[in-house]
């Protein structure tokens, strides 16, 4: 692995000699990194690279064959992260007999969240238009949203979003970003995959995955001066070619 980037002072994530197996496959192995507090970190790979199940472990809801992951100081998985996490799955995880605002109040109380929070949320994700209606009248993207807005509504230290602007149009992806931006601004720290490399440029650090291995991380500037690369995904190719070497 090759790793540009600066040890972080105090960070939200540690993973350490990280293995998992997946139907008998190591899909994750002997990996090693850590996410910076009050930063957006972005985690890059292409389909099957292993990001949601790094995501899983990281929650706390994934076996793992070896390595110690440490979240917020804790142990993955430990109660007491419930409510400092927020966990926006790749696939809609919202009830689609409910309105939007009844899922949101739903999710606010099982987390302990102020009711407020509902109204702010809704907005962050552009979706306060929509409050009334039922999930299962909603397009695909919309639901993403409402998902993403459960992440949100408990106030969470600790954001870990898996493809949350996938099928977005440009302005709201944009959007999105902006406001992942302003809650790290905030002091939150946030974890958000992707699988385009259009979106590294909206985060302050990047963890480059590839078939289960960190290929790089660093900021998106360090990666394109040690690649000599200025666009991303040539930097990423050309990453994985000296690895390869
Ligand atoms: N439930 C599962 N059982 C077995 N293998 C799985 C399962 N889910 C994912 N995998 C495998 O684990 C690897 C990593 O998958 P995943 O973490 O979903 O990648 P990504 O989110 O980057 O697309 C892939 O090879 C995938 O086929
Ligand atoms: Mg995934």
């Amino acid at each position: 692995m090759i790793d540009y980037r600066p040890m972080a002072a105090s960070p939200s994530i540690v993973v350490d000699g990280l293995r998992v197996r997946r139907g008998g496959v190591v899909v994750l192995d002997d990996l090693s990194l850590s996410v910076a507090s009050g930063r957006v970190t972005g985690l890059l790979g292409p389909s099957g690279s292993g990001k949601t199940t790094l995501m899983r472990v990281i929650v706390g809801v994934q076996i793992v064959e070896a390595g110690s992951i440490t979240v917020l100081g804790e142990p993955a998985g430990t109660p007491s992260l419930r409510s400092k996490v927020g966990y926006m799955t790749q696939n809609p995880a919202v009830y689609g007999d409910l309105t939007v605002r009844e899922n949101l109040r739903y999710f606010a109380r099982i987390l302990d969240a102020a009711p407020d929070n509902v109204d702010e949320v809704l907005e962050m994700v552009a979706m306060a238009p929509f409050g009334d209606r039922v999930v299962n009248r909603l397009s695909g993207g919309q639901k993403a949203r409402v998902s993403l807005a459960t992440a949100l509504v408990g106030n969470p230290e600790l954001l870990v979003l898996d493809e949350p602007t996938v099928g977005l149009d440009p302005v709201l992806r944009r959007d999105l970003w902006k406001a992942f931006n302003e809650l790290a601004d905030s002091g939150k720290t946030l974890l958000v995959s992707s699988h385009v490399m259009d979106e590294a440029d909206h985060c302050h650090d990047l963890l480059l995955l590839r078939e289960g291995k960190l290929v790089a991380t660093g900021t998106p500037a360090s990666v394109r001066q040690q690649s000599g690369k200025q666009d991303l995904d040539e930097a990423f190719l050309a990453l994985i070619n000296e690895e390869v070497a």
